[in-house]
């Protein structure tokens, strides 16, 4: 595939002024997703660094991140698990609060969405407070996996989310893209 740069990566986001609050800098991804040459890139970027790693659970955090956690599931040959606002998910769920750089939400997954001792990637599209990854990390810390990732398209460095999430032997955190 087309070779595409740092920098024209990160220009493909495009930053909205004060959505969905005041004070807020929205990182809109849509418009590098539009982008068939740089939604490849972001797929195989992704692939290249998860590929030999066993992983066979792909969970993706509502909205945003079903969509390159799915292309990604995929490729990697690993199911795909939703991660869902509450109320959302038909059967018996885990369920976790939280807040994040904008509100406050509930998320749940299914009990029965991965087994003991599995190797699950968890993806989302951007990473600010870490306020929903932690959230969700902490859902599947019940399935006692054997070993998790966590991967984002965008890391907002400035909201200090890594260290939210506490990177450590069991967890390893990875963005392709810094602002
Ligand atoms: C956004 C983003 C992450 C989260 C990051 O989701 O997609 O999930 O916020 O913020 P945090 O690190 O401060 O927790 P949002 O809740 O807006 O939902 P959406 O993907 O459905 O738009
Ligand atoms: N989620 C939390 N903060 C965000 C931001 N600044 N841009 C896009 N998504 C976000």
């Amino acid at each position: 595939s087309e070779k595409i740069t740092l920098e024209e990566l990160k220009s493909s986001f495009r930053d909205v002024i004060d959505f969905p609050k005041e004070g807020i800098v929205f990182k809109d991804i849509t418009t590098a997703l539009k982008r068939p040459e740089i939604f490849r890139h972001l797929v195989d970027e992704l692939y290249e660094k998860y590929k030999d790693l066993g992983i066979t659970k792909v969970v993706g955090i509502e909205s945003r991140g079903f969509i390159l956690g799915a292309a990604l599931a995929y490729r990697l040959g690993a199911g795909f698990v939703l991660v869902r606002k509450e109320g959302k998910l038909p059967a018996d769920t885990h369920k976790k609060s939280y807040a994040l750089e904008y509100g406050s939400d509930t998320i749940e997954v299914h009990k029965d969405a991965i087994d003991k001792g599995e190797t699950v990637l968890v993806h989302d599209d951007l990473l600010a407070t870490g306020g929903t990854a932690a959230a969700t990390l902490d859902l599947i810390k019940v399935f006692e996996p054997k070993k998790v990732y966590a991967s984002f398209i965008i890391e907002l460095a400035f909201l200090k989310g890594k260290d939210a999430l506490g990177e450590s032997e069991e967890l390893d955190i990875f963005s392709l893209v810094s602002f």
